[in-house]
């Protein structure tokens, strides 16, 4: 039996029942760890003291709040933009990307502190768990995992209840209108009325794309080696960088995305997210691709980012085959250096309007139609004709499939047509 839990604190009524569950059923001492991975944007960062003195209120014997902005920047979103990642082709992988970096802090605090477990507060019907656990068992299979809120069986009323009982401070009321899970990559939000996949997402949901902007907005992003590294010619850290997209491209409006998805514990569930930044550095990324990656390569890259992104949504952020597909999107991103230029119209589109690198694999003189044309014509004629000699032959040996067919002059009436 565990004696000493270092746990993954958000400030949240769960977590912070979580505190006094794990010291009362559990009989351990908690160390309660916050991880700042850029939570609270648009109130200019949560209130971390207060936070924090809410663990030591609700009994914790130590509580640490972590700034990993930046780690979570350049270790995971900069990954994640190299693997152009979006789980089933649309979801940038908010959440998934900060968990494994929440589960390093975890080891770290639980090492450092002699722990013997840690533990979260998610339920047992999400994501979040898999990759907490997962995650964990990767970087440390010697500690316990607890997950208070899967063994609790309180319902939300209970759990204010319950903090009452202990003199918990929250913010919270019994009404709660969704589940925000919130960091620098973006913003996913579940429960509530967006649970009917039918219903329009009401407007108060949205925070980050809520429109301010009035006019078009361009912004050039350069890229080194598939990093971003300036917007506007200007450079700024990961962290900083991917805030300043977001701020800017999210007051157009663009960044929504309303979908429904499937978990890893197969339920489906209906999501809205909002990653502005996100999205627009992906498109921007996968653009510059297109300008310097060799084809082959590229279409090879092409295959493997959906598993990436699978790996990744199902906590297999460490794990061997991730490491393996690192290292190949790595070495695919030698030379995908340049400029992309994006314009966002008013409300929420995208386009990009143009690239350019000093190290394109475009060659003007050889796309161009007109006088500076450096393409050798004369060598296409072989090539075309030896690119269809199998099909040549097929044709004349085996008479393909329409060979001979003649075009019928007079097709029978389709059946819609018929009276
Ligand atoms: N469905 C998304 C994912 O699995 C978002 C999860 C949001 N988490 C939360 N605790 N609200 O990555």
């Amino acid at each position: 039996m565990a004696k000493r839990v270092v746990l993954a604190y958000s400030g949240g009524l769960d977590t912070s029942v979580a505190v006094r569950w794990l010291m009362e059923e559990h009989r351990v001492e908690v160390i309660a760890v916050a991880v700042d991975v850029g939570q609270g944007s648009e109130a200019g960062g949560e209130d971390w003291e207060s936070i924090r003195q809410r663990a030591l209120a609700a009994g914790a014997v130590e509580a640490l709040v972590i700034d990993a902005r930046r780690e979570m920047a350049e270790e995971f979103c900069l990954p994640a933009i190299a693997a152009n990642a979006k789980y089933e082709g649309k979801y940038p992988l908010v959440s998934a990307l900060s968990r494994p970096v929440i589960v390093r802090h975890l080891v770290a605090a639980a090492r450092a502190h002699r722990a013997d477990a840690v533990a979260h507060g998610c339920t047992g019907k999400g994501n979040d768990q898999v990759r907490f656990e997962v995650g964990t068992r990767a970087l440390a299979p010697d500690l316990e995992v607890l997950a208070p809120a899967r063994m609790w069986g309180l319902s939300r009323a209970q759990c204010v209840d319950y903090a009452a009982k202990w003199d918990i401070p929250i913010g919270q009321t019994k009404e709660k209108l969704y589940s925000i899970d919130e960091n620098l990559w973006g913003k996913a939000i579940e429960c509530g009325i967006i649970e009917d996949p039918w219903a329009d997402p009401p407007d108060d949901v949205y925070t980050l794309t809520q429109i301010s902007a009035t006019d078009p907005l361009e912004l050039v992003i350069g890229f080194d080696a598939g990093v971003p590294v300036s917007v506007d010619g200007r450079t700024l850290a990961a962290d900083e960088l991917i805030a300043e997209v977001g701020r800017r491209a999210g007051s157009t409006g663009f960044g929504r995305l309303d979908m429904v998805e499937n978990r890893r514990v197969g339920i489906k569930s209906r999501e809205i997210y909002e990653c502005p930044g996100a999205l627009a550095l992906i498109a921007a990324h996968a653009d510059l691709e297109d300008l310097t990656v060799e084809r082959d390569l590229h279409h090879e890259k092409a295959r493997l980012e959906p598993r990436w992104s699978e790996l990744v949504y199902d906590g297999l952020w460490f794990s061997p085959l991730k490491n393996a597909l690192d290292a190949f999107i790595a070495e695919s991103q030698r030379h995908v250096t340049g400029e992309v230029r994006l314009r966002f119209e008013v409300p929420g589109t995208l386009a990009i309007h143009g690239r350019r690198s000093p190290v394109a694999l475009y060659d003007h003189d050889l796309a161009t139609y007109d006088a500076t044309d450096s393409f050798r014509h004369s060598d296409a004629e072989g090539f075309v004709r030896l690119w269809g000699l199998g099909v040549a032959t097929w044709a004349a040996r085996q008479g393909g499939r329409d060979a001979g067919r003649p075009l019928d002059p007079n097709p029978p009436p389709r059946q819609a047509d018929r009276t």
